[in-house]
């Protein structure tokens, strides 16, 4: 029997709903697949504020180092968004992924079928739309030095730094080429080279990495142009790997795809992901804390249940159980399963605990044993 340690990070607003859900559905694959998962709870974002002063306390970092994986619900709190104020939730999760190494965010955008129409597109334009996003996590504007706000004689200042090495360049595009290699052999690096020198280092960098895969076709795109495209031709791309901040902004565009934040899971890792080698990782939902919904059982657990097959797959091997987690979610949808998020005519509007209940049931009978 193999057993895990998993670090379990509910957070702020809808997170520990969310997590409670995904929890439920670990227990089936234990009791199922016959696997021990050990579960150490602990605080992040505001809840970590109130209870230990810190947005992520120094126990709870040593905490998640020792576990195999670490599952976060979501941070952010609107008592804490005075822009004056010297603590805030978010903090607590750069914190995260900047204490644990873990510089590659994995965001795929998966179209379902049984959601085509639920979106602002046409079905047309949108079906089988199915890429993934590698979003470089521990560098660049969001990290960089100087960073700080001042006053002057003639009013304030701020400055952020958009910085990049070339080691952090390189390690990230790899994640990307391993994954094209494994998928449609075609990457896509976005950048914004005709304006930013950071920019200009990673094609180079990238050009560079390019020659120890002569399988995958490398494209170059600008940011902008990007931006455009993949809402106009989003099955034009399967893997796209970026910077930081330009990855923060393009998977909130993409998840429009997806017909909701609530469906999209997201892996940050430590390294590249391999087949049959555990990699360690922070698994959350892309959706944030949604603090206007929290507590009413209206939230989609999908998101975080995907993020849980993530979670199996790349942090503990357990690829056949990650598949059977996603082929539970995608009958459910089609069994016309709905929370409000993603409701349409005619199918049955259900709580976030009815149709985590659903995902359940259908794993339960599902026989990939
Ligand atoms: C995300 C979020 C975070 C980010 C915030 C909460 C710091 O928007 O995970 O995409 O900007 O990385
Ligand atoms: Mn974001």
């Amino acid at each position: 029997m193999a057993s895990f340690k998993i670090a379990v990070l509910p957070g702020d607003g809808i997170g520990p709903e969310v997590v409670n859900e995904a929890i439920k559905l670990l227990e089936i694959v234990s009791h199922k697949y016959g696997h021990e998962f050990a579960l150490k709870y602990g605080l992040i974002g505001g809840s970590a504020i109130e209870e230990e002063g810190a947005a992520l306390s120094d126990f709870t970092l040593k905490m998640c180092r020792s576990c195999d994986a670490v599952l976060l619900g979501a941070v952010g709190d609107p008592r804490y968004d005075d822009p004056q104020g010297d603590v805030r939730p978010e903090d607590g999760l750069l914190a995260l992924r900047k204490g644990l190494g873990l510089f590659a965010n994995l965001r795929p955008i998966k179209v379902y079928e049984e959601l085509v129409n639920n979106t602002r597109f046409k079905p047309e334009a949108i079906r089988s739309t199915d890429c993934i996003f590698v979003r470089e996590l521990t560098g660049g504007v969001y990290f960089g030095r100087p960073k700080r706000r001042w006053e002057t004689s003639r009013g304030r200042r701020a400055v952020d730094s958009m910085a990049y090495t070339e080691q952090e360049i390189s390690r990230i595009v790899k994640v990307g080429f391993e994954i094209a290699r494994k998928r449609k052999k075609h990457l896509v690096s976005v950048d914004k080279a005709n304006v930013l020198m950071s920019s200009r280092l990673w094609r180079q960098v990238a050009e560079e990495i390019a020659m120890e895969y002569p399988d995958v076709k490398l494209e170059h795109q600008l940011v902008d142009a990007c931006a455009m495209k993949i809402i106009q031709e989003p099955r034009y791309f399967d893997v796209v790997v970026t910077e930081n901040m330009f990855g923060d902004i393009l998977t909130d565009e993409a998840s429009v795809l997806a017909g909701s934040l609530g469906m999209l899971p997201s892996a940050s890792l430590s390294g590249v992901p391999e087949e049959g080698v555990v990699t360690f990782g922070l698994y959350e939902p892309v959706h944030g804390s949604a603090p206007t919904i929290a507590g009413e059982n209206i939230a989609n657990p999908i998101a975080t249940i995907l993020t849980l097959a993530m979670m199996l797959r790349y942090s503990l091997c357990l690829h056949r159980e990650a598949a059977a987690v996603e082929a539970s979610v995608q009958e459910a949808l089609s069994q016309g399963y709905r929370t409000s998020d993603i409701m349409d005519d005619g199918l049955s509007l259900v709580g976030t605990n009815e149709m985590s209940r659903a995902v359940r049931e259908k794993l339960e009978k599902n026989d990939t044993r």
